[in-house]
């Protein structure tokens, strides 16, 4: 992405990764995991989701502290992701951790091969690509370790009811495949006690302790992703998937009241370039769609939707400096946008500017792009350079 490794004090505009509440937020989504159980000692694990570049953080630094940290699995939902943070780990992490890619297998051998070799743990959603993956071990000597995923309501990917238990008794007969677990998907997870969420629940516990009483084993039994964590707490899972409150993020508009404080992960910043004192009845940017009121003091930032500050946002919301909040003004440029600094004259050149992180989260933006946190996250473009810090 970057092949000049300047200095981080290069960038105007990053995207400060803060691993120290990437780490609060891990364990605190542990010990609600735990309460799934009606034993505390029980061990519930973990599967961290890391797809899509970590939700815009950075996949491989993202993967390499969640391993640090103990994380039982990383998930993805790409095969190219998968083993990319396999060979990354392999060669910077001391720690071994699972990976598994959620996402549906390929059919084509020759990356089948590359998946079974590096033992990547795969998401059965069909018969098919499964028994092509059979004959592939079959030649490596392999077994992998697959994990059924049964489609319960999401009608996504997945094999539905009542074909899955056909399914998943011609998959245990397969010689080369070893079955791990089974998993499903919510809908609507986010809301707390209700119905459809219940039914799938319900389904997939009824198919799969009918499964388990024709003598299939499942060593992982998983279903919860952030809203399930927090909303449907069941003793019949023993692992859950989050990925979006690692990041310090629920799965809504706003922090849902009642659920403990997650710490944004990411600082999305940029610096103030430029200061002009603009006169009245000037009009800011493209297609003149503000106009000062009276002289007004304007900075330019150099942060656009090139970047993913999207041009959606034009007049319509503010970042923050030094703990302020001010109002960004005219149409958001492809590598810039504008704030009024609200004749505000101590502010300097160099000055940062928050666009959203732990002082100011994304909520805002996502109310203002009819959104949720997870859009704003995944579209910070890879020129915005990744900052790590402890
Ligand atoms: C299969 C699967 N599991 C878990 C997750 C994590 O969900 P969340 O980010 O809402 O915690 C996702 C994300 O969409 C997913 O697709």
């Amino acid at each position: 992405m970057h092949i000049y490794n300047f200095d981080d004090s290069f960038y105007d505009t990053v995207a400060e990764i803060n691993l120290s509440s990437l780490k609060k937020n891990f364990n605190l989504i542990k010990k609600e995991s735990r309460k799934n159980t009606k034993s505390k000692n029980k061990e519930v694990k973990i599967c961290s989701i890391v797809k899509a570049n970590a939700y815009g953080h950075g996949i491989y630094e993202i993967s390499k502290a969640l391993t640090g940290f103990g994380t039982d699995y990383l998930g993805t939902s790409d095969y190219i992701e998968s083993l990319s943070i396999k060979k990354y780990l392999n060669n910077n992490s001391k720690r071994k951790v699972n990976i598994i890619c959620l996402g549906t297998l390929p059919e084509n051998k020759k990356f089948l091969t590359e998946i079974v070799s590096n033992d990547i743990e795969v998401s059965a959603t069909d018969i098919k690509t499964v028994e092509l993956l059979n004959r592939v071990a079959s030649t490596l000597n392999k077994k992998p370790k697959v994990h059924i995923q049964f489609d319960t309501g999401m009608n996504r990917v997945g094999i539905t009811f009542p074909e899955i238990l056909q399914a998943v008794k011609k998959i245990s007969e397969l010689k080369n495949i070893k079955i791990k677990g089974i998993f499903s998907h919510f809908a609507t997870s986010e809301i707390k006690n209700e119905t459809y969420a219940k039914q799938q629940i319900h389904l997939f516990t009824e198919v799969v302790r009918f499964l388990e009483n024709e003598g299939i084993k499942f060593e992982l039994k998983h279903f919860q992703n952030t809203g399930g964590i927090f909303n449907y707490k069941r003793d019949f899972f023993n692992m859950v998937r989050p990925g979006i409150s690692l990041y310090g993020y629920y799965p809504e508009q706003n922090k849902p009241k009642g659920l403990p404080e997650l710490e944004p992960v990411m600082n999305f910043r940029s610096k103030i370039n430029q200061i002009k004192t603009v006169p009245g009845k000037t009009s800011i940017s493209y297609g003149r769609k503000y106009f000062t009121k009276r002289d007004e003091i304007i900075a330019s930032v150099p942060v656009g939707y090139g970047d993913g500050f999207y041009r959606g946002l034009t007049n319509n919301t503010e970042v923050m400096i030094r703990n302020k909040k001010y109002p960004v003004v005219g149409t958001v440029c492809m590598d810039w946008v504008m704030v009024n600094l609200k004749n505000n004259s101590n502010i300097k050149r160099g000055e940062r500017v928050l666009i959203f992180g732990k002082d100011f989260p994304a909520y805002h933006i996502a109310k203002k792009m009819n959104t949720l946190p997870y859009e704003i996250l995944c579209n910070i473009s890879t020129r915005v350079k990744r900052i790590y810090i402890k």
